[in-house]
């Protein structure tokens, strides 16, 4: 895991800044049931193909040749979990170096509505025994405070795996994260509550293909 004071810029991901608007919505095309719903398009699909396909170069670069148990973290990690590996077969197919992959599941679940609960609870794969001894790169779609990759790590760490690396999607700008950060970052968003690519609101919004900011409208329709 990569130390917050050491972090470089590439460490970042690409950077999105506090002012970014984000682009009309009716600009690209999304789903007619969430018209009304969201805000803006925050990121659209295919940068987060083009950053996924980087982060796929950059993990082969680093562990090309080891054999890798990707952890995806449910359920917002589905969809970059599964662009990532894509992305790593590829290259994989195409390239002399090659990395073996199994992949898991674990769940979390620790939101309700937009706000972190301390409630976090892991369901299902509780015993992830069959790690001891393997590289682990857990897939997280979004870090905000940082505390459910934390505890997962605690979690993780008991199973005595060689070797753990964490590729995010997301991570959030927010002022009391916890000291650790993926080591392969997509994007660095500023401290807005996001929606689309699996990340959901209430369990809405994963089928929507870019990752977009929920308007109010959205934000009442989906309340618990
Ligand atoms: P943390 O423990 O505060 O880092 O929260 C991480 C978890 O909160 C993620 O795994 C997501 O499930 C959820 N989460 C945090 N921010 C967002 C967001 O903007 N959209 C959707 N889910 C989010």
């Amino acid at each position: 895991m990569a130390d917050v004071v050491s972090k470089t810029a590439l460490d970042c991901g690409i950077v999105i800044e506090d002012d970014w608007p984000g682009y009309n919505i009716d600009l690209f095309s999304s789903p007619t049931h969430y018209s009304g719903d969201l805000e803006c398009v925050y990121i659209p699909h295919g940068v987060i193909m083009d950053r996924t396909e980087r982060l796929a170069r950059n993990i082969m670069d680093d562990l090309g040749d080891h054999d890798l148990v990707v952890l995806c973290v449910l359920k917002g990690g589905y969809q970059f979990s599964a662009d990532l590996v894509e992305g790593i077969k590829t290259l994989s197919r195409n390239s002399n170096r090659s990395i073996p992959m199994r992949v898991h599941f674990i769940r979390l679940k620790s939101y309700l509505n937009d706000q972190s609960t301390e409630d976090l609870q892991i369901i299902g794969a509780e015993d992830l025994s069959f790690l001891n001894g393997k590289n682990v790169l857990i897939v997280e779609a979004i870090v905000d405070t940082g505390n459910t990759l934390k505890m997962l790590l605690k979690h993780v760490e008991g199973f005595r795996p060689k070797m753990i690396k964490v590729a995010g999607l997301l991570v959030k700008r927010v002022p009391h994260s916890v000291a650790c950060l993926p080591d392969y970052v997509g994007f660095e968003i500023p401290n807005r509550f996001v929606v689309g690519y699996a990340l959901d609101y209430n369990e809405y919004f994963r089928d929507l293909d870019h990752i977009c900011v929920l308007s109010e409208t959205g934000k009442m329709k989906y309340k618990i």
